[in-house]
């Protein structure tokens, strides 16, 4: 696993930027992209923007979905993707879970969806929980898509996108751990003191599944872009 300090989630997204500017030479501008949501790849959508990079021939595939919520609900992950990626930088196709299907359909689907756009690079976030995608502490590292119960914390961390915490959504559709697992090569990013235990915790704790990230310590090609705040409770730095 590589770890790379960063000043700041600016400074973070261009060297994620890179990684993926790379990958896009490589596989000749035609790259499978694992998506995340949440504040932290924010800049790094702002940098593919502003870059010249045409994504015409890739495809975009995000990692989960709130049950229930329409995809042009203000709050929902295909809401979000679409105002900050998708309508100012073109993807030849891009896909999130449906939200509103059944569980069989739409876990059944986004597996599907997995295994005809086998994922290059994987753009993950960290929950303070150690969860990445939406798998809570205790998911298999053997899960594909699923649907998910939100923990208390999530959903609490989510409030403040929402005017009120019983609109919060309680269940979400996520690729599994394996899924994750299965990309070429990931990267995680990760700022702010609040997320510094959960670094911690996956990157040297035991690999556990009550810690998600930690399964990422089982994967050859992971790289870690971290503010100062969020390595503060590393060891080996
Ligand atoms: C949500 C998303 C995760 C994301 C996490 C952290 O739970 N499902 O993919 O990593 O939030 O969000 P933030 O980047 O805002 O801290």
């Amino acid at each position: 696993m590589k770890i790379i300090k960063v000043k700041d989630k600016q400074e973070g997204s261009k060297v994620a930027f890179e990684i993926i500017e790379e990958a896009m030479q490589a596989n000749n501008h035609s790259l499978h992209l694992g998506l995340a949501t949440g504040s932290t790849p924010e800049p790094l959508y702002q940098e593919m923007i502003e870059s010249p990079l045409d994504f015409s021939k890739s495809v975009g595939i995000n990692l989960d979905e709130y049950v229930g919520l329409k995809a042009n609900h203000p709050q929902s992950y295909h809401h979000y993707m679409e105002e900050k990626l998708f309508s100012k930088k073109s993807f030849k196709e891009t896909f999130l879970p449906d939200g509103m299907q059944e569980e069989d359909i739409a876990t059944k689907e986004y597996d599907e969806v997995l295994e005809k756009y086998p994922i290059d690079i994987q753009i993950l976030g960290i929950g303070t929980n150690g969860h990445i995608g939406f798998n809570e502490p205790g998911t298999s590292f053997d899960s594909t898509t699923h649907k998910v119960a939100l923990t208390q914390e999530t959903i609490e961390a989510n409030q403040r996108f929402f005017e009120t915490k019983g609109e919060v959504p309680k269940e979400a559709y996520t690729m599994g751990i394996k899924s994750i697992l299965q990309a070429d090569k990931i990267i995680l990013m990760a700022y702010g003191k609040e997320k510094a235990e959960a670094v911690a915790l996956s990157l040297e704790g035991p690999v556990t599944e009550e810690v998600p990230a930690s399964a990422l310590q089982k994967h050859g090609n992971v790289t870690c872009i971290l503010d100062e705040e969020a390595a503060e409770k590393l060891n080996n730095l």
